[in-house]
């Protein structure tokens, strides 16, 4: 039954955005809610799977029957996803995580002074990256959200990350995408790409997991 079809398998979902602090008082951040990765993680708990789900800080309710794991920089995040990584049979990033941090974190707030503020930022690990790299007999599901080039940025991504599915997420209309209750996606592995119109993100998530699940199948 399509209600039991991921009974049995162990499930890894990042959600929400992460927040990388400049001093006491600010931090970096994106406008990621969570929505997306928490309607994955209700989606695949209620089929059957064991989900640990690492979240970034949002508003949300915890997912029923989830395992949730709180982080909040980008690099928390890479730590717990490489700690339960192994023991997974699925992942799913759709975590929107930093590209940057800044490069020296401020003990004291950083006080107003006339004129311009210069940040340094330093890079943060690709964690979809190296996850790919060293990938074990498991799926590995990323998410890509554009601005511009949606299919061609995202097979790219597709390709550079070693995934095997990238959820191409358009991310310049207001009712989809980033915090919004909707999404629009395509779904893009190495031989088909099936566009998911707009729908709520539970029915989004839904098409997601059996698009994972005919993978799985196939394999
Ligand atoms: O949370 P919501 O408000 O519901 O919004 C959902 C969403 C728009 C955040 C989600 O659908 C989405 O698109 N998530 C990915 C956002 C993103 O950061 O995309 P990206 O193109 O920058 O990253 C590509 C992939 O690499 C993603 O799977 C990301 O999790 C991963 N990544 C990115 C940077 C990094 N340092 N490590 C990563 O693992």
């Amino acid at each position: 039954a399509p209600e039991e079809d991921l009974n049995d398998r162990k499930v890894l979902i990042t959600a929400g955005g992460t927040m990388e602090a400049l001093d006491p008082v600010r931090y970096l951040g994106n406008h990621s809610s969570g929505k997306m990765g928490y309607a994955l993680a209700r989606i695949a708990q209620a089929r059957g799977a064991d989900v640990t789900l690492i979240s970034a800080p949002t508003t949300l309710n915890d997912p029923k029957g989830v395992k949730k794991i709180e982080v909040r920089t980008a690099a928390e995040m890479e730590e717990m996803v490489l700690k339960y990584k192994a023991e997974q049979d699925i992942i799913i990033m759709a975590a929107a995580v930093a590209d940057y941090r800044p490069k020296d974190y401020s003990d004291n707030k950083i006080k107003k002074e006339s004129g311009d503020l210069v940040i340094r930022l330093e890079r943060t690990e690709d964690i979809l990256a190296k996850l790919g790299k060293d990938k074990d007999n498991q799926i590995l599901v990323g998410f890509a959200a554009e601005s511009d080039n949606l299919v061609e940025n995202a097979k790219d991504k597709l390709a550079r990350k070693n995934a095997d599915l990238i959820v191409a997420n358009d991310i310049t209309s207001a009712d989809t995408g980033f915090a919004a209750d909707n999404n629009k996606v395509i779904i893009i592995s190495k031989d088909r790409e099936v566009d998911i119109p707009k729908a709520s993100k539970l029915e989004v998530a839904k098409q997601i997991i059996d698009q994972i699940c005919e993978m799985i199948l196939n394999n």
